[in-house]
C-alpha cells in the first residue's frame, strides 16, 4: 500500500475496532473491503431486520456508527479521513469509500478512539444525579458536527410526548407475534456467540426506568438492581435530520457514534432507544409534536450516570474481522482503488 494510506495491518486494526460500534439487536450488518488507498464500507442486507426494521433505518445507523468509529479509529493514528457515502448509485449497499490524508491526532482524536472498547448499552437504571448541561451541550456539538440535531427532551411536555411514544411503541411491537419471534433470535445470547444481544447484557425482567418503557428482551440474566430508593435522572436526546433519505440515516450513525463516545469519555452511561422510531405512527408523533415538524427523528438516546457502585457490564461479542472483512470481489468505484 502506498505511503499516502495506512497499511494493511493497520487497516485491519482499525476495522476490528470498528466492528465494535453498536447495532440494532448487535446484528453488525456490515461488511468492508479493502483497497490501493482506501476502505470500503457495505451494508450487509443478510443481517437485516424486516419485521423490527422494516424501513432498513437501524441498519443504516448501525453502519453509520460503524463508519464513524473507524473514522476515530484512524484519526487517532495520525490519518484523517475523506469519506465518500454512497459512492455508486449502481450499488445501493456500498455505504462509504474512505481515504486518506496524514495529520497530526489531536488529544480529543485518542480520547474518543479509547472510548470505543469502555463503550456499552446500558439498559439499568441510572442514578438521580443529572447530566449536567454543560456535558449535554458538548453532546449535542458532537452531533451537529455530523450534521445532526441531538434535541434534549427538557421541557416536561416534550418529555412527556415522548416517553408516551416510547410506550406506545414498546406495547404495539410486544403485541406483534412476528416481532416477538425476530427478537427471540437475536436475544438472550450465551457465552460462545458471535453476534445478538447476550443474556448478560439485558434484565431479567421487563424494565421502566420513571417514564421511560425500555425495550423488552427475553431471556435476559442481568438482575435488577435492589429497589430504586432514587428517583431515576436519565436524560433523553432526538437525534434527527433535516431530510430522511439514506444518506441522512447514514449520517444519524455517525452521529449517534460520536455522542455515545463523548459520552464514554464523560463516564455517562447510554442506552439507544429506537422503538418509538421504528413504529410509524409514534415516529410521526415525534416529528411533530416534539420537533415541530420540522425535523426527522433518527434514534432517542439515554443517557445518565450509573448509581455508586454499579458493576461494569461485560462486553458484548463481535463476528471475527475475517469474517466481515472481503466478500465484495471488486470496489465499483476505480478512481477509489479497487480491492485487493
Ligand atoms: C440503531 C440501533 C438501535 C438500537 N435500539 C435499541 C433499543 O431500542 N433498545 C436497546 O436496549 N438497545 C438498543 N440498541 C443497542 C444494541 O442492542 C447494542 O448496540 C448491541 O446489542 C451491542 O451491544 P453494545 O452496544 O453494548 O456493544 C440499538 C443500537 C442501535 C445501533
Amino acid at each position: 500500500m502506498p505511503q499516502d494510506a495506512p497499511d494493511r495491518r493497520t487497516i485491519e486494526a482499525v476495522i476490528a475496532l470498528a466492528t465494535r460500534a453498536p447495532s440494532i439487536h448487535n446484528t453488525q450488518p456490515w461488511r468492508w473491503a479493502i483497497g490501493d488507498s482506501s476502505v470500503h464500507l457495505f451494508a450487509d442486507p443478510e443481517r437485516a431486520l424486516p419485521t423490527t426494521d422494516p424501513d432498513g433505518r437501524d441498519l443504516l445507523i448501525s453502519c453509520g456508527a460503524a463508519l464513524h468509529h473507524l473514522r476515530v479509529g484512524f484519526a487517532a493514528l495520525g490519518w484523517a479521513t475523506v469519506v465518500h457515502r454512497l459512492p455508486n448509485p449502481a450499488e445501493p449497499d456500498h455505504l462509504a469509500a474512505v481515504t486518506f490524508i496524514a495529520r497530526q491526532a489531536t488529544a480529543d482524536d485518542i480520547a474518543l478512539a479509547a472510548a470505543i472498547p469502555h463503550r456499552r448499552t446500558d439498559r439499568r437504571r441510572f442514578s438521580s444525579w443529572p447530566v449536567p448541561a454543560a456535558m449535554v451541550d458538548v453532546l449535542a456539538e458532537r452531533a451537529s458536527c455530523e450534521g445532526v440535531v441531538a434535541v434534549a427532551a427538557e421541557d416536561p411536555r416534550d418529555r412527556f410526548r415522548l416517553t408516551a411514544a416510547i410506550t406506545m411503541a414498546a406495547w404495539q411491537q410486544g403485541m406483534d407475534a412476528a416481532y416477538s419471534a425476530e427478537l427471540a433470535a437475536w436475544a438472550g445470547r450465551g457465552y460462545a456467540a458471535v453476534d445478538g444481544v447476550p443474556a448478560a447484557n439485558t434484565p431479567s425482567t421487563p424494565v421502566r426506568h420513571g417514564d421511560v418503557t425500555m425495550r423488552t428482551f427475553p431471556d435476559g440474566a442481568l438482575d435488577a438492581p435492589p429497589a430504586a430508593s432514587e428517583e431515576d435522572s436519565g436524560e433523553l436526546l432526538v437525534l434527527a435530520t433535516t431530510a430522511d433519505d439514506r444518506v441522512s440515516r447514514l449520517r444519524a450513525g455517525e452521529a449517534l457514534s460520536a455522542v455515545l463516545l463523548a459520552a464514554t469519555d464523560f463516564r455517562l452511561a447510554t442506552c439507544p432507544l429506537s422503538q418509538p422510531i421504528d413504529f410509524g405512527p409514534t415516529r410521526d408523533a415525534l416529528r411533530e409534536d416534539v420537533l415541530d415538524g420540522i425535523a426527522f427523528p433518527q434514534i432517542v438516546l439515554r443517557v445518565g450516570w450509573v448509581p455508586v457502585g454499579g458493576e461494569p457490564l461485560p462486553a458484548t461479542p463481535r463476528r471475527p474481522t475475517a469474517e466481515v472483512l472481503g466478500g465484495y470481489p471488486s470496489v465499483k468505484a476505480p478512481h477509489l482503488g479497487g480491492t485487493r
